[in-house]
């Protein structure tokens, strides 16, 4: 059947349909406008606000639409706004404290009111006569975020809708580093291309080098020794033998905080490792770069500042509200060579800031904007007592873990993140079942959000603590109700 299109609407005229959809450039429909904003606005407010009184997921997961959603007419404002109440009582509510299962709190306050000026402004990322003012931003900011991490004033890069796709483009680069350029043909090439990773690293790295053409099977995962990282002589000897096989080996990827326990590859003796050898070096540093603003922390990404290119979440352990995922480049201009594609089509710039030519996408939403007021609203300063704050509870938590037989952590807990498992006396064939039933028990009666992996072929409990209203109390009550669970 073909669906009846309605050219204009029943109820309004062309006039008052537009007046009701779009903000008037001559204030004519002001009222309008702030009260739908502010009405809006409230309700984000009041749903943010009491988020610890609220469900962290829906009771049912498959929320099922019982009514057609390309509405053939305009409906008023309060049917919208029913809508978004339907939204809000189903959704993730990440905000409360005891929602520590993934990478995704809340955001800052102002990343929130960054994303609705970048809606409002609607500039596009994709050159500078698109977005002029922000297109510098992205450039200076990420600029400054070299600097942070350890990189010269050769280095720059950009900024990405998520750490997939900023891995994705580091790992082009490395392919046409490796490959000596990006204009030549990848079946020319008779070598097979190899990367090498841990076998913790992020699932990314595979869908990367599937998107690239070399094949999953061509990326190489070093296992990782007791301490979740990656070792470094089964890393040697596997360069040795991928060389000796005739490959050409083209990038190692270090991880600087696992997805799943959080674990730090040993970056500077990987460094050295990759200079040896000539082979590019990615820190994929996506959650674990965050500690680079913590003078107490950052030791532990001591070597980053060695390699080619690190991607770094600021949605993540910055608190950013989702995208914003930056790639640095070590040597920008090395980037610009083996990745820039010229466009003819928009006045050149003598800037030489063409975000749209040095990255994947090209039309880019504004997300350097939320992270820029993120900034400005904490200061490096106020992230680094915040970094410094999550791990701390991250302390304490790995304390009641180690006072209590039953409970394990896979590593050592080396970022605010860590993967537990209740192993309690009995029948070792039952313990993925005694987890699940624990997380959901959790979930169900108290409230408690734990994401459940499984982990070196077992189920875990994956915790993520970046919650900043996170307390040493909730910690206490966490643990409180596991025992609960144990003890039942
Ligand atoms: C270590 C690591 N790298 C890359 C990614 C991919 O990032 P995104 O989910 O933003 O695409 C993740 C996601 O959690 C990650 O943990």
């Amino acid at each position: 059947m073909t669906r009846k299109i309605t050219v204009r609407p029943v109820n309004y005229s062309y006039d008052e349909l537009i007046a009701r959809a779009f903000i008037s450039p001559d204030q004519s429909n002001i009222d309008h406008v702030r009260s739908v904003m502010q009405s809006s606005v409230e309700t984000l407010i009041k749903y943010l606000s009491s988020a610890n009184e609220k469900p962290l997921l829906p009771s049912d997961l498959s929320y099922t639409f019982d009514f057609p959603l390309l509405n053939d007419h305009p409906k008023t404002v309060s049917e919208i706004q029913n809508s978004l109440e339907l939204l809000l009582s189903q959704s993730m509510n990440a905000n409360s404290p005891y929602y520590v299962g993934h990478m995704d709190s809340m955001p800052t306050l102002f990343s929130i009111v960054g994303d609705m000026i970048a809606s409002g402004i609607n500039n596009n990322m994709f050159c500078l006569e698109l977005s002029p003012f922000l297109t510098q931003l992205e450039y200076q900011i990420a600029k400054e975020f070299c600097t942070l991490f350890g990189y010269g004033s050769g280095a720059g890069g950009i900024v990405l809708g998520g750490g997939t796709l900023a891995n994705l483009q580091a790992l082009i680069v490395a392919r046409n580093n490796a490959l000596g350029s990006a204009t030549g043909k990848l079946a020319s090439v008779d070598k097979e291309l190899v990367i090498f990773c841990s076998a913790m690293a992020h699932v990314s790295v595979k869908k990367s080098a599937m998107i690239m053409g070399m094949g999953v099977d061509n990326v190489i995962a070093i296992p990782v020794d007791f301490e979740g990282h990656m070792d470094i002589s089964l890393l040697e000897n596997a360069v040795r033998d991928a060389i000796q096989a005739g490959k050409l080996p083209m990038a190692v990827v270090a991880t600087a905080g696992t997805t799943v326990s959080g674990n730090i590859d040993p970056i500077a003796p990987i460094a050295k490792l990759c200079v040896a050898h000539d082979i590019w070096l990615h820190v994929d540093a996506i959650w674990g770069g965050g500690l680079i603003v913590s003078e107490r922390h950052k030791h532990k990404l001591c070597g980053i500042e060695m390699a080619n290119s690190i991607t770094f979440n600021p949605q993540k352990w910055m608190m950013v509200a989702k995208t914003c995922s930056l790639v640095l480049f070590k040597d920008f201009q090395n980037f610009d060579n083996h990745f820039r594609i010229k466009k003819d089509y928009v006045r050149e710039n003598d800037i030489a800031v063409d975000l749209s030519e040095l990255s994947v996408p090209g039309t880019k939403r504004a997300d350097v904007l939320k992270l820029w007021l993120s900034i400005q609203s904490m200061g490096i300063r106020g992230y680094e007592s915040y970094v410094d704050h999550t791990m701390e509870i991250a302390g304490h938590f790995a304390q009641h873990v180690e006072a209590r037989p039953t409970l394990k952590m896979a590593y050592p807990m080396e970022t605010a993140m860590t993967c537990i498992r209740s192993e309690p006396m009995g029948d070792e064939s039952n313990h993925d079942v005694w987890n699940a039933d624990l997380q959901g028990y959790l979930l169900s009666k108290r409230n408690t959000f734990m994401s459940l992996p499984t982990f070196n072929g077992r189920k875990s409990l994956r915790v993520i603590l970046l919650n900043p209203f996170l307390t040493k109390d909730v910690i206490d009550n966490i643990f409180e109700y596991i025992d609960e669970f144990t003890s039942e």
